[in-house]
């Protein structure tokens, strides 16, 4: 289960665009293909299956949006990202409302590339990466599995079965870390939208003035700063589904807009007085109790009882406590796979410390404590001295652990270093920045190992090798920083 290169074809007519693009993502450990012409592209589409196409619009022959067009007929799962020059805010609309995942300006934003990139890739990849309900006859099978037998998940399982081939919406609930993102995808993979798009929304994620945008798009000079107009989620998504997650979290103003879409199957562009029929499943998840927020008036009572037709009502992880020693196994052969490690067995005291935890973070927790465990075990059983709870036991559990807290709070402390390195050494970066210190650390966690640590990384050894030599980094049983690279 490595996670493989993710694949990018670049299109362009121009031999040198394609040559940068190709230096900038072969760095960022891309495996990139080329194109030079909207024919040549649809051949390698078909043949080669990348993750995301990056396609220039002007192009002699077959321009970029034709293409496009042809590309989304048989294939309208792999994002494709438009680029175009200023001058063409009509292409630009005209792309996107052909089903462009997004576009961008020349002349060119590196970082923004990047950006957008990546987010294609985790699209891209979460859409065929089948999530399975049913186990599977062999773990080679290339699909994430939802793991538990006991009575509620097997309630679980049968709702999923039961709603997959409908249009119902679904409001999926439970605790932080229960898997409700895991539920909708392996939803959608079992519905009959499954050849279509998959979008995810975080609704708590994107500040409150954007969120409308986001979803229903906007026309040209709709607001200050609205050069060219933008198609929104539902747009891009049309025939597929769309997935907002913490539901709870989202501003009422946008609350309104969500309800004429699933009372109307219409959708309101921001400046725009005309609405545009779209087809869209929508399900929704939240770790919030909705009942409290009806009451406190931050939650329209009538979007709740639209979108749960059906509710999915996740099991925190100590009401299912016999899937306990299954879930250990899963994610113990899993990661010790991905690390390169044989395959590490459990003690019945370890599997006992576990039933008495309380597990605020459900089974993300878990995961992430049987992730740091592998790290740094020696040998291959896992005792109950090797477990390190984040969350004290016995306490009484916290009812909703805020998930993406400590993950907010990374980034802080990164942004806040960047900040303070202003102006950067030169050849730094900010992703270098943030790269240096995670191979640091990897390598700190391998005892120094570079192939156990490259494994972790996802990134071959080769590439870590570069990487040590370019940040300087000295490698004995210790891991110490030089200081080449930065100056
Ligand atoms: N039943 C399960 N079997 C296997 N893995 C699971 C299961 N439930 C959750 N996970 C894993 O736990 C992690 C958290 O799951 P997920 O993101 O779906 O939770 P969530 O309910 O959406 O959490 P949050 O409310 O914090 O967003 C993921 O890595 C997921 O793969
Ligand atoms: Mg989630």
């Amino acid at each position: 289960m490595t996670p493989s290169q993710p694949r990018l074809l670049v299109v362009d007519d121009e031999a040198d665009v394609r040559y940068s693009f190709r230096r900038l993502f072969e760095k960022a450990d891309y495996d990139i293909a080329e194109a030079a012409s909207g024919e040549q592209a649809i051949a390698m589409v078909r043949a080669e299956a990348p993750d995301v196409i990056l396609m220039d619009i002007r192009m002699p022959g077959a321009d970029g949006i034709a293409t496009l067009r042809e590309i989304r007929a048989f294939d309208p799962r792999t994002p494709v990202i438009l680029m175009t020059a200023y001058s063409s805010t009509q292409s630009t609309i005209e792309a996107m409302k052909a089903g462009a995942f997004d576009y961008v300006l020349k002349p060119f934003e590196i970082g923004k590339i990047r950006t957008v990139v990546q987010a294609a890739v985790k699209v891209s990849r979460d859409m065929r990466q089948v999530v399975s309900y049913q186990p599977l006859l062999s773990r080679e099978q290339h699909a994430e599995e939802i793991v538990g037998t006991s009575g509620p998940m097997q309630e679980v399982y049968k709702l999923i079965g039961r709603v997959s081939n409908s249009d119902l919406p679904v409001l999926i609930t439970g605790e932080s870390g229960t898997g409700k993102e895991l539920v909708a995808r392996a939803i959608y993979h079992h519905s009959r939208r499954s050849q279509k798009p998959f979008l995810a929304v975080n609704c708590s994620a994107i500040p409150e003035q954007l969120l409308e945008s986001e979803l229903f798009g906007y026309l040209r000079g709709a607001f200050t700063g609205a050069l060219s107009g933008k198609p929104g989620k539902f747009e891009v998504c049309d025939g597929g589904t769309i997935f907002l997650d913490e539901i709870g979290d989202m501003p009422p103003a946008t609350q309104s807009k969500l309800l004429r879409v699933l009372e109307s199957g219409e959708i309101e562009k921001i400046g725009s007085t005309r609405s545009t029929r779209v087809d869209v499943r929508v399900m929704a998840a939240t770790n919030r109790n909705l009942g409290e927020a009806i009451e406190k008036g931050s939650f329209r009572a009538d979007l709740f009882y639209r979108l749960r037709v059906v509710e999915i009502a996740l099991p925190a992880l100590r009401d299912r406590l016999d899937d306990l020693p299954m879930l250990v196994d899963y994610f113990l052969s899993r990661y010790a796979s991905l690390m390169g490690l044989e395959k590490v067995a459990v003690d019945d005291r370890a599997i006992a410390a576990l039933r008495s935890h309380p597990f605020p973070g459900n089974v993300r927790e878990l995961e992430n404590l049987i992730k740091n465990c592998l790290v740094r075990l020696h040998g291959n059983v896992l005792r109950a001295e090797d477990l390190e709870f984040s969350h004290p036991a016995g306490g009484a559990a916290a009812p909703a652990f805020p998930g993406n807290l400590a993950e907010e709070s990374v980034f802080d402390v990164l942004f806040q270093e960047i900040a303070r390195r202003q102006p950067l050494p030169e050849g730094m970066d900010a992703f270098d920045i943030v790269e240096k210190k995670l191979i640091v650390r990897a390598l700190e966690q391998c005892d120094g190992n570079q192939s156990r640590a490259s494994r972790f990384l996802g990134i071959t050894r080769n590439t870590l090798r570069k990487r040590v030599r370019k940040y300087g980094l000295k490698i004995d049983r210790s891991v110490t920083e030089g200081e080449a690279g930065e100056d």
